[in-house]
């Protein structure tokens, strides 16, 4: 079972300031590198596994996606998106996506923002949403990078000369790491680059593109929070196809 930590009352209101959560897609630097990633959605079928307010799933109706189906195993994450939503061809559902069982041969997108690296069963996640690809479907998805999940005790150090740097030790030590952001206690899973890649691979999945994130000059002059990404990958997306 899930540690469901978007339910701890404590966690879910510092999530709530969140630009993510304020602005929406607008609010996530990374949104203009998923939206290249993303094929037309005019159409198809769609999944989002950990969709939390839904602004992925409102986002691809107002595209001309079908039918979205967004899963999350928080039950505040679900209730905010209920409220925020008003579609019917849109439809929220909680599970736990470590347990997830799919329908074969169903989605044309299974999409999925920022949930991965809570899941420890990844090889199992990825089996099923592969075998809920119609053929030629594509699975999008960001996670946590690995270099910034490496370290136990996550945060920037300073040597003698004020120069900062993030510490990549551990990194092939692969399984939980336990933070304090937004609440005490929060688990997340490490696992290497490759294991990412290689779990695809196995899965049967086509990988078209990684990317290793970081702001743009332009998002750092407007937003100059953003100018830390630079020094080292927070976030990896990543498209694949069901060939
Ligand atoms: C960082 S939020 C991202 C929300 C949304 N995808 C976005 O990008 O705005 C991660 C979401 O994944 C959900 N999540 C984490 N572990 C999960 C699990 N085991 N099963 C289902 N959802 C999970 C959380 O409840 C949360 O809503």
């Amino acid at each position: 079972m899930a540690q469901n930590i978007y339910d701890n009352p404590a966690f879910f209101a510092g999530y709530a300031q969140l630009n993510r959560s304020t602005q929406g897609l607008d609010g996530a630097p990374e949104w203009p590198s998923m939206t290249k990633m993303l094929p037309d959605l005019h159409d198809l079928n769609v999944i989002d596994l950990g969709c939390g307010y839904g602004w992925f799933c409102r986002y691809a109706r107002e595209q001309g996606a079908q039918e979205v189906r967004g899963i999350d195993v928080s039950a505040k994450m679900l209730a905010k998106a209920n409220e925020m939503t008003d579609d019917s061809k849109i439809s929220y559902c909680r599970e736990d996506l470590e347990q997830l069982k799919l329908p074969e041969n169903n989605y044309d997108l299974v999409y999925s923002s920022l949930a991965l690296h809570y899941i420890v069963n990844l090889s199992a996640l990825f089996n099923s949403i592969f075998h809920s690809l119609k053929p030629g479907g594509k699975f999008v998805f960001s996670a946590e990078h690995p270099i910034f999940s490496a370290p136990m005790q996550q945060g920037w150090l300073t040597d003698d000369k004020g120069q900062r740097s993030w510490p990549v030790n551990h990194y092939q030590a692969e399984g939980n790491r336990v933070t304090n952001w937004l609440a005490n206690g929060v688990i997340k899973q490490h696992r290497t680059l490759a294991t990412y890649i290689n779990l695809l691979i196995d899965a049967g999945f086509t990988l078209h593109r990684l990317e290793e994130w970081g702001p743009t000059a332009q998002q750092i002059a407007e937003q100059p929070a953003l100018d830390e990404e630079k020094e080292r990958p927070m976030l990896f997306l990543v498209s694949a196809t069901k060939s």
